[in-house]
């Protein structure tokens, strides 16, 4: 099929004295001058409650960005009923006509509203300029075309014989029901995924963003209704997980869900729905990308400079809020005291503070739930005599919720902050002796229960051989020389298995192809 050929979305710089620097600038100082009202949506209506929250950039809690309207149950049933009804016309456009409403959206993000949703995201979740770009305008606009494209052939698949007088097909049905997106603050481009590539193939959609991504939602919402999406396909509401659980996963037509959140929160879902089954129409399709405790294994053959850039990069740009960031790294005692310094060096040069100071590195974590969690495993370590908080190890909530990049180091390979998840600027590193090599990979494999991303540095081909095959199921995404950060839609398919997921890889036909349930036909001549 002719779809357009995808590539991936130029990342601006953002560097002084830049067109594209003054309209971000103006885009933010236009965010920041307007306390925005948000509504829900729901069958294409913008929907108030009685209920209004405030919405406070994680960096200053003395500014208020607006206020959005907590939605209840009802809203949820609503929201399902819009979709229900949404759901014989939206099946039956032709896959063209939709695929043509995302490109328009992908195009919408690149020319229109890149500064109105990077503004967004760097106010509402607190990350540097880079880390909007990237996060925002160019990823989703990536899984969208590239997600168009995958649709293109899976529609394009067919069995490959069909012989005299029979002619063999298989049509791709959309889910019989209405689907869940139920999506994490720390990307706006996983937001924004989870219900279109739901909605592409033919499916309508209830989602429901993290109370703290809701800011940034609402400007994705926005560019999808101008893109076309037609009322009811993606219904958009702000409730508790409780209450929509409540609603969704009792409904028979509960058709499945696309979720990026916690392990915790994943695993409860999966014993929710496995309650009900009884009640479902069909068995309904879990989708979830969850947690990480990602590693980076250094061999003595490593490349400091390498290996360093790594480290400082994969543990701390969006400030570990990632699920891929680099949280626990194994370096050979051979190594460690050059690397400490040049880490100490590169780490120290960063600067924290808020968003709109485009020279500050590190920003605020998300809420004050992280912060009280991530400086709790600090305090811990500074009091253990099993771990050493080596580097950073300062915080402040006082006026945003700041964490210092910290480095600790553990000294047992099964220290707490070496197999749990922070979700925070916190590397835990594990000085290996050189000659344990092979104990050193076993302790990879086992020390934690995610397996999504992972990296091997190393100079020696036996040595980056060795680690790919010990480490095969530890990692969905394996690096080798380079962080275990920034996959690209279209380049790395993205996901990880045990713990972390049910590894449909974000941004590819696997992913799509859970949302579409084929028929098989046969037609005799
Ligand atoms: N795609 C993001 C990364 O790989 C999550 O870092």
């Amino acid at each position: 099929f002719n779809v357009p050929v995808p590539t991936n979305e130029p990342v601006y710089s953002y560097a002084p004295g830049t067109k594209e620097r003054s309209l971000l600038k103006e885009a933010i100082a236009a965010a920041r001058a307007t306390e925005i009202d948000i509504p829900m949506y729901i069958a294409g209506k913008e929907v108030r409650s009685d209920k209004k929250v405030k919405i406070t950039p994680p960096h200053d809690h003395k500014h208020v960005l607006g206020y959005y309207h907590q939605g209840t149950k009802a809203h949820v049933t609503d929201a399902i009923n819009a979709a229900l009804a949404a759901k014989e016309d939206w099946e039956n456009l032709a896959w063209e006509q939709r695929a043509a409403i995302f490109l328009k959206a992908a195009e919408l993000i690149s020319s229109k509203y890149r500064y109105k949703l990077n503004a967004a995201t760097m106010l509402g979740q607190s990350k540097n300029p880079y880390q909007a770009e990237i996060d925002s305008a160019c990823e989703i606009a990536d899984f969208l075309r590239f997600n168009v494209k995958y649709m293109s052939e899976i529609y394009e698949q067919q069995p490959p014989i069909s012989p005299k007088n029979v002619w063999n097909r298989v049509e791709q049905r959309p889910l019989e029901g209405f689907v869940f997106a139920l999506t994490p603050f720390n990307f706006t481009a996983i937001a924004g995924n989870l219900p279109t590539s739901v909605a592409m193939m033919g499916n309508v959609v209830v989602w429901k963003p993290s109370n703290a991504q809701i800011y940034s939602a609402n400007v994705l919402m926005e560019i999808f209704q101008e893109a076309g999406v037609p009322d009811g396909v993606i219904n958009l509401v702000y409730v508790s997980g409780p209450d929509a659980g409540d609603v969704i996963f009792k409904h028979p037509d509960f058709a499945g869900i696309h979720f990026t959140g916690s392990t915790g929160v994943f695993q409860d879902i999966w014993k929710t729905i496995g309650e009900n089954i009884h009640l479902y129409k069909t068995y309904p399709r879990i989708v979830g990308e969850t947690g990480g405790k990602d590693f980076i294994l250094a061999h003595p053959s490593a490349d400091l400079n390498v290996l360093n850039t790594a480290l400082v990069r994969g543990a701390f740009e969006f400030q570990g809020q990632k699920c891929s960031a680099a949280s626990r790294a194994y370096v050979p005692k051979s190594l460690w005291k050059e690397l400490k310094a040049m880490m100490e060096k590169d780490i120290k040069s960063f600067k924290m503070g808020g968003t709109e100071d485009f020279s500050n590195f590190i920003n605020a974590v998300i809420d004050e739930k992280a912060f009280d969690k991530i400086t709790k495993y600090i305090d811990r370590a500074k009091d253990s005599k099993d771990a050493e908080v080596i580097i950073g190890g300062g915080y402040d909530k006082s006026t945003g919720y700041f964490i210092e990049p910290t480095v600790i180091e553990a000294k047992t390979g099964d220290y707490e902050t070496l197999s749990e998840e922070l979700f925070g600027p916190v590397l835990t590193v594990y000085v290996y002796e050189d000659k344990k090599w092979a104990e050193t990979l076993k302790l990879v494999d086992s020390t934690s229960i995610y397996a999504l991303t992972g990296s091997i540095i190393s100079q020696d081909r036996y040595a980056i051989a060795e680690a790919s095959q010990a480490l095969r199921h530890a990692a969905g995404n394996f690096y080798i020389n380079d962080k275990c950060t920034g996959a690209v839609v279209g380049q790395q398919p993205f996901g990880g298995a045990r713990g972390s997921g049910t590894n449909d890889k974000a941004g590819s036909m696997i992913n799509l192809l859970r949302w579409v349930s084929p028929r098989t036909i046969k037609e005799t001549f």
